[in-house]
């Protein structure tokens, strides 16, 4: 790396979401320090609800026609020329694979046009870092921390050493928070996708209805979320008559108790100074005031990714790739670079 600072061109293409971003960070892992410039978000959600959620081909054809505009609109807006950039990162995995293709093919053409060299970025490890693109001073941050990560595909409990080292202590075993929501709100007929309109629900219902909280007290840091799916059908096909903002309130309370108890288990165990949230579910308020709440009652710091950083965005995957960097990762060339739908990070 030549210069003291680093310019990140950063392209997310995993879902639903074409977005791209330009992250400049300090090119020294003693001092990590790093800034969005500029983050464009495409979100293809009014065309995956009228078919009530995310038709993979019609994603990957949307991804196709908006993957050049956001890039060059994050370029424009960052005010910077292709020229300055001194890496790609792209998401290659996890994720869907039409989806994943297009990003990681277009940006594969662009290294192999510019020669700017390429960093492969892992879309969970863009949420589990998008808890400090909120301004946060990077050397303040304590040490060990414990990451809730909930997206629409993962429910993750993460233990990071410090900025560079984490490992993941417990994963869904079936449904993801973000897809028990979407899948309980399909039940109750509500549009795609269900996290924001449960949570707007459950805003004026009460929690009258006491749903099982799956795997609350195994011994380990794994979820399941179908159970709770279930009783929530079984309940809506045996009481016509209940307030929705009740039941909605209810199944919130129910997820939230789980994900909250579960991460504060593991900041005992693990002697954590720290709790962070990251992914789409993080946008949930009530999850994001309890966690606070429960941070606060045992003196822990918190830090949270602002509503922007939550569900998917091109910032994120330029704050992964740049503490990849750090951590001493070597950028690579095009011909290395391949989606992988299964990519796992452990
Ligand atoms: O991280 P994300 O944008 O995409 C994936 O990587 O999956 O997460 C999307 C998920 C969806 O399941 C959506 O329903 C959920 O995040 N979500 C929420 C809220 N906003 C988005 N879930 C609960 N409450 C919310 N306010
Ligand atoms: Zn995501």
């Amino acid at each position: 790396m030549k210069h003291s600072s680093i310019n990140i061109l950063a392209l997310e293409t995993s879902c639903d979401e074409t977005a791209a971003s330009v992250v400049i960070g300090k090119n020294s892992s003693a001092l990590p320090k790093f800034s969005i410039i500029s983050s464009v978000v495409k979100s293809q959600i009014e065309m995956h609800k009228k078919m009530g959620g995310v038709v993979p081909e019609v994603a990957a054809r949307a991804h196709l026609q908006q993957v050049m505009p956001v890039t060059q609109k994050a370029l424009v807006d960052a005010k910077l020329k292709l020229g300055k950039i001194d890496y790609l990162a792209v998401t290659t995995g996890p994720g869907l694979i039409g989806s994943l293709i297009v990003g990681t093919e277009f940006f594969k053409g662009l290294s192999y046009a510019t020669g700017i060299k390429m960093i492969p970025t892992n879309h969970m490890e863009g949420h589990l870092y998008s808890a400090f693109g909120g301004g946060i001073d990077l050397k303040k941050i304590k040490f060990p921390l414990i990451s809730l990560v909930v997206s629409g595909g993962h429910t993750m409990i993460v233990l990071m050493k410090d900025l560079y080292n984490y490992k993941v202590l417990g994963n869904t075993v079936d449904d993801a928070a973000g897809e028990a929501f979407d899948k309980v709100a399909k039940l109750m007929k509500l549009p795609y996708p269900g996290g924001p309109q449960i949570s707007k629900l459950a805003l004026d219902g009460k929690a009258t209805i006491n749903f099982p909280r799956p795997m609350l007290n195994s011994k380990n840091y794994d979820f399941s979320f179908s159970g709770l799916k279930t009783a929530v059908r079984y309940y809506l096909d045996e009481n016509s008559k209940t307030s929705k903002a009740d039941i909605a309130r209810s199944f919130e309370d129910a997820a939230i108790d789980v994900l909250v108890q579960k991460t504060m288990r593991a900041a005992k165990e693990f002697k954590a100074k720290t709790i962070a949230l990251g992914g789409g579910v993080a946008a949930n308020r009530k999850l994001r005031d309890t966690l606070a709440e429960e941070s606060k009652n045992n003196k822990l710091q918190f830090t949270i990714p602002p509503f922007n950083l939550c569900t998917d965005n091109g910032a994120m995957i330029g704050i992964a790739a740049y503490f990849r960097l750090l951590k001493g990762f070597k950028p690579v060339n095009y011909k290395k670079v391949k989606a992988d739908s299964n990519w796992e990070i452990n």
